[in-house]
Order: structure tokens, then sequence, then C-alpha cells
């Protein structure tokens, strides 16, 4: 099926943090500056059929430190992601995940495991 582009900088997707547009290369009107701290989190809304979905999240890690997240499916953390370093804040790179999710609508969390927090997040494809 067609993937679906949700924007971290549009509701009901949650970003604790600021949306910021001071890095090129997003896409949409800008991206998720989470605050730098664990309990900071971004989260998207999506649409997903019963089974198992692929999800693309884009993101920049201008740090040479990787940024692990847990993944969090409708409040089930199952992944952990490492968000490795993209070298600039102005490169963004793509991570894929095939999740579970159920029919209708579907929260996806991304919920930082250190204090250095997310890496930038500019959108979720499912
Ligand atoms: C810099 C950068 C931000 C980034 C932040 C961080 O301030 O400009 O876009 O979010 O570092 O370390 O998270």
């Amino acid at each position: 099926a067609a993937t679906t582009r949700y924007e971290a900088e549009t509701s009901p997707a949650v970003c604790t943090g600021t949306i910021d547009s001071d890095w090129p290369g997003y896409t949409g009107t800008g991206f998720c500056n989470s605050t730098n701290a664990i309990g900071a989190h971004a989260q998207f809304t999506v649409t997903a059929t019963a089974g198992t979905s692929t999800v693309q999240v884009r993101f920049a890690n201008g740090t040479t430190s990787t940024r692990p997240a847990d993944l969090v499916v409708n409040g089930t953390t199952v992944a952990s992601v490492p968000f490795e370093s993209t070298g600039t804040w102005d490169t963004w790179a793509t991570r894929t995940f095939t999740v579970a999710t159920t029919a209708g609508t579907n929260t996806i969390r991304l919920n930082p495991t250190t204090s250095a927090g997310l890496p930038n997040l500019d959108a979720l494809d499912l």
C-alpha cells in the first residue's frame, strides 16, 4: 500500500521540545527538536491495518554519539533504535522498522534512553 507521511511538527503528533526549522533538508515546515532529557519524547499517531507495518523514521543527529531510543507502539516497547550520528544536523537519514499494528489508530512513540535525548526528528512514514 502507499505510504503516508506523518510530519513531526503536525498535530496530532507530539513533540516535547520545540519545532525548529534552522537546519535545512527537513520535509513539511520543520522538525521536532525534543528536549535533551529522558522523559522527553516524540509521538506519532498513525492509521494502520491489522498485522505488520513498515515504518520509516527520518532523523538527523549532528553529534558524534548515538542517541538511543525505545520504539514504543501502542504503549509497548518493541525495539531499541540507536539513531547513529548522521555527521551534521542538516544530513538526514532514514531508519526502517517492521512493527505490529492494529486496524485503525495506533501511536508510535520514541523515548530517549539517555539524557542526550532524541535526534532531530523530521517525519515518520507508514
Ligand atoms: C544543536 C542543534 C539542534 C539539536 C541540538 C541537540 O543545538 O542546533 O538542532 O537539536 O543541538 O543536541 O539536540
